[in-house]
């Protein structure tokens, strides 16, 4: 049975998926989270499919031990290779990043449109397939980007090596004067002021996190399943402990939350 007072359960390789975590925080301030950085297996954009439905159905399995409500994909690694897998397997409602953004680009009547996402995402399509399913005209310029989560994860995403590689990844749309590019990884947003002064023109970056958020209220409305208790909990839980993850957690989300081993 799902009970609206249940926390809503958040996955992610590692703490690209916190900057989901902070977009739900903001529109939704009265949810209780469960987040699982799976650290143990991270980087996932440079695995094949099989792990990361492997992966995947291990997070939803911890979850669910959790008494998660629902499961948010905050990876889009994940989402754009296991969310199919998942949803056959699990009865639990499962929100990934992908078809919140699409709604997002649909609404917005984009006819041009920038992909940055892992080598894993960009690999599999599901980006440009679903974009072109909702808009056949649609042009879609893909760039797989292998290093950033990685740099991202070690918090280094503001060093000199973040700087140079945002430099190469950015040349196909600074080329062409691309203004609208989908962060497709949820690592990204961690890099926007970075993009930002390197493209040097006025660009939106689509943040994944903003349109779940988004897409989870409506969800979570429509479905009678908001929090009606006034008592809120976050919890993070890490398959293996990481150094830096304590202090990157902090720079996105503003605060101190306990970091826990599952
Ligand atoms: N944050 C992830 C994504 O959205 C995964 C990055 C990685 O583990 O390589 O794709």
């Amino acid at each position: 049975m799902i009970m609206n007072n249940n926390p809503i359960g958040i996955f992610d390789s590692g703490v690209g998926g916190l900057t989901v975590l902070k977009e739900i925080q903001k529109k939704l301030p009265n949810e209780n989270i469960i987040y699982l950085g799976d650290t143990k297996n991270f980087p996932y954009g440079n695995k094949n499919k099989e792990d990361i439905i492997k992966f995947a159905i291990d997070n939803m399995n911890l979850l669910i031990k959790k008494d998660v409500k629902l499961v948010i994909i905050a990876c889009g690694t994940a989402t754009s290779q296991a969310i199919d897998e998942l949803r056959r397997i699990f009865q639990i409602p499962i929100i990934g990043i992908i078809e919140p953004t699409i709604e997002y680009v649909k609404k917005q009547g984009y006819d041009e449109i920038g992909v940055i996402a892992t080598e894993g995402t960009i690999r599999s399509g599901a980006w440009e397939s679903k974009l072109k399913e909702m808009n056949p005209r649609i042009k879609v310029i893909n760039k797989a980007c292998p290093m950033l989560a990685t740099i991202a994860e070690k918090g280094k995403a503001q060093s000199a090596e973040g700087r140079a590689v945002i430099k190469e990844y950015m040349e196909p749309f600074k080329k062409n004067h691309v203004n609208k590019i989908i962060l497709g990884c949820t690592h990204y947003p961690i890099y926007e002021e970075i993009i930002i002064e390197e493209l040097q023109y006025d660009v939106e970056l689509i943040n994944t996190g903003v349109t779940v958020a988004e897409y989870l209220d409506m969800y979570l409305n429509r479905n009678n399943l908001k929090n009606t208790e006034n008592v809120k909990k976050e919890e993070i839980y890490l398959t293996k402990p990481e150094n830096e993850f304590k202090n990157i957690a902090q720079n996105i989300l503003g605060e101190i939350i306990d970091i826990k081993a599952i």
